[in-house]
């Protein structure tokens, strides 16, 4: 029997991360944390109230009083909300993804929000947490590392996908370009960027199903 497992999946962005953590999760009866999701909602807030999102002390205070929720429904659908107000599908708007790296790369909103994030250990001792720096930064101690990765032109054919369902027709080109311009600023920053922990299990995305991954994950999982 599991009594307490940590399961931290790192990449970049569209490499197949939130998919196959939250089918995992479903699998092992794991908690599911999407920390993105919680960057996402701040800058959601912050742009919808009009904060000044080139104010790290705005921002810092913003998330500070924040209360964010995730959680289950049913399958592997997740909502979130921030103080109340489901944003489950607002936060994956263009206009939240282009600014949330200017907002993820600020410490102060870091810190808070990954406090928030090591709480959630106290609260659930088994999760599978997805992000950027829960390898390296949030949970270094983790049982399992995961970082996952998947060649830019895959990447942005997923993410253009998964658009396109949402109503949003954007060239896959652009798409591209929007990815990989955030992962200069996820993976340049000073503060928790983007980077594989030197203990991280390396999985490569670009030729291989979610069945194949998840799989592979709750192999390492069972092992461990
Ligand atoms: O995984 P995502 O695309 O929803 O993440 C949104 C942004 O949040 C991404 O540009 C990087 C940032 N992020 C981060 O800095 N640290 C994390 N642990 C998770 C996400």
């Amino acid at each position: 029997m599991i009594l307490s497992m940590i399961i931290a999946i790192d990449g970049p962005a569209a490499s197949g991360k939130s998919t196959v953590a939250r089918e995992v999760a479903k699998r092992l009866g794991f908690k599911y944390i999407d920390t993105g999701a919680m960057y996402r909602a701040v800058t959601w807030k912050a742009l919808r109230d009009k904060v000044d999102i080139s104010s790290e002390d705005a921002l810092t205070v913003l998330a500070r009083h924040a209360e964010i929720t995730i959680s289950e429904l049913e399958d592997t659908r997740y909502a979130v909300t921030i103080d109340g107000e489901d944003v489950t599908e607002a936060i994956r708007e263009p206009k939240v993804s282009a600014a949330v790296s200017s907002v993820a790369k600020l410490p102060g909103v870091r810190a808070t929000l990954v406090k928030k994030q090591q709480g959630y250990a106290d609260i659930y001792p088994n999760m599978v947490v997805e992000g950027r720096d829960i390898g390296t930064a949030v949970f270094p101690d983790a049982d399992i590392k995961i970082y996952l990765q998947a060649l830019p032109g895959e990447r942005a054919k997923r993410r253009q996908r998964e658009l396109k369902e949402k109503g949003h027709r954007i060239e896959v080109v652009s798409v591209e370009r929007d990815i990989l311009k955030r992962d200069k600023t996820d993976s340049t920053r000073a503060t928790g960027p983007l980077a594989k922990a030197a203990d991280a299990y390396v999985v490569d995305t670009t030729e291989k199903t979610i069945g194949q991954v998840v799989q592979e994950i709750i192999g390492l999982a069972k092992k461990s």
